[in-house]
């Protein structure tokens, strides 16, 4: 089992949330990539440059895996649903403007003058999509889509991640942040709890 997945999973079973349904599971995913923009925006002093590329790269790498995970399982699911399709249609071409903006960002350097406004404006259009899903999505799906259905999603997305994180032999750097940003943010979240 890979380590993040077993980290996963210790925090999971930890905040008694291994049962949790798939909102909820997305719901967490939000919450990590705001506090990794939270990050990005109290930078200061040196180094900053440096980690400035790699929160960049966590942020892209968290992101890609969520908006894969939502449009191979959950959109589908929750496309079924007549209410949903418009709701969803819609957010799935902002996730084309968030993969739009985050393939830039990985083209230019900390030191251009428009990456730090770039991923502040990155970061208000991601709000915007999260606000969409939390408030319009989600509220509907807990509506439409039973209990059980919740849960098997849930499963899948959870399954497919656990493959995405273990794919390939060498690791890529990028891979290895993400792991080392979620031990921190599973370690904080504990503490917080
Ligand atoms: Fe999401
Ligand atoms: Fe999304």
């Amino acid at each position: 089992m890979p380590l993040a997945r077993f980290l996963w999973l210790l925090w999971s079973l930890q905040k008694g949330l291994v049962h949790m349904d798939v909102i909820a599971l997305l719901k967490n995913d939000h919450k990590m990539v705001k506090q990794l923009f939270k990050e990005f925006a109290g930078l200061s002093g040196n180094r900053t440059a440096q980690r400035k590329t790699a929160l960049v790269e966590q942020i892209r790498h968290a992101l890609t895996v969520h908006a894969q995970l939502e449009e191979d399982f959950v959109y589908p699911a929750f496309k079924e649903h007549r209410t949903m399709k418009d709701l969803v249609s819609e957010a799935l071409e902002e996730h084309h403007v968030v993969r739009m903006f985050l393939s830039e960002l990985h083209e230019i350097q900390p030191d251009d003058e428009q990456y730090d406004a770039k991923v502040k404006v990155l970061n208000e259009y991601l709000m915007h999509h999260v606000r969409e899903e939390e408030k319009e999505i989600f509220p509907q799906a807990e509506k439409r889509v039973s209990a059980a259905r919740l849960a098997a999603l849930g499963e899948e997305v959870e399954t497919r991640r656990s493959e995405l994180m273990g794919e390939g032999q060498d690791r890529k750097e990028a891979d290895v942040e993400v792991d080392k940003q979620e031990k921190k943010l599973k370690r904080d979240a504990r503490r917080a709890a």
